[in-house]
């Protein structure tokens, strides 16, 4: 490998990543489905990593969506074990490479024990002022669109703007996603930050989550490089 430091533009402060494949991933070597979401785990580890050494702000990861409690319930229960054994291994380190860790979803749904592993990891790293991970868990597009319209509603307010719902979204106050990956070879955003992704830039990766490493990661980032944002504009009036 070179010893050349990777391009990381200055506009891309946010990555957020749909993890797909992990499944698929254990079933091509013959192992139960629930292997693919072990190894997923261990790229999730590797990408936090890889973000936070790169300097990179804000990296929002898809652990498991308000759909999937459709799954079986020995898949969910494996999930939901994997995510509160993860959180109790994992945020001392997080912790120590100055991340701050928080979950954004409807934490309500989760049950007493994985609600209070996400306290105390969220308590622990609340200061860090390095990179933001978020853990999107038992979070929906829709249902966070939702949930800011109930507030306003709930406070009597009728004439809503974009902005006001922006306010009251989980990622109140975080620079939107600058980049939207989903790896495992579909095209579509399956209810992730619907609202928040209105102008990322979205790439897509053949590579199951369990085999997108850094390297795939960069060359993600590589091609954001090249890309121009336009934001509603025309291309003469950016360049
Ligand atoms: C999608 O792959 C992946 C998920 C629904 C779970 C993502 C979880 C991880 C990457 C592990 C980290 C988890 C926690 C809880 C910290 P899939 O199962 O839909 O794969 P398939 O499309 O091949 O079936």
């Amino acid at each position: 490998m070179s010893d050349t430091k990777p391009y990381i533009p200055e506009s891309l402060q946010h990555i957020a990543i749909i993890m797909d494949g992990n499944g698929r991933w254990a079933q091509k070597r013959g192992k139960k489905r629930v292997m693919g979401h072990k190894a997923g785990m261990e790229r999730a580890r590797e990408m936090a990593e890889y973000c936070g050494e790169q300097g990179i702000k804000v990296l929002t990861l898809f652990v498991f969506s308000s759909e999937n409690w459709k799954r079986p319930p020995e898949e969910v229960s494996f999930l939901m074990d994997l995510f509160a054994t993860s959180l109790k291994n994992e945020s001392k380190k997080l912790h120590k490479n100055n991340v701050k860790l928080i979950v954004i979803g409807d934490k309500s749904g989760f049950d007493k024990r994985l609600q209070k592993a996400i306290d105390k990891a969220e308590d622990l790293t609340k200061d860090n002022d390095g990179l933001l991970l978020q853990i999107a868990a038992n979070y929906g597009g829709r249902w966070d669109i939702a949930q800011a319209a109930t507030q306003l509603a709930q406070a009597g307010i009728t004439e809503i703007s974009e902005e006001m719902l922006s306010d009251k979204m989980v990622t109140a106050g975080i620079n939107e996603p600058d980049l939207m990956i989903r790896t495992g070879g579909e095209k579509r955003i399956s209810n992730f930050l619907i609202w928040q992704t209105a102008y990322s830039e979205l790439y897509f990766s053949d590579a199951l989550w369990p085999d997108f490493d850094s390297l795939e990661l960069q060359t993600a980032i590589d091609d954001f490089a090249k890309r121009q944002r336009r934001f509603g504009q025309t291309g003469e009036q950016i360049s």
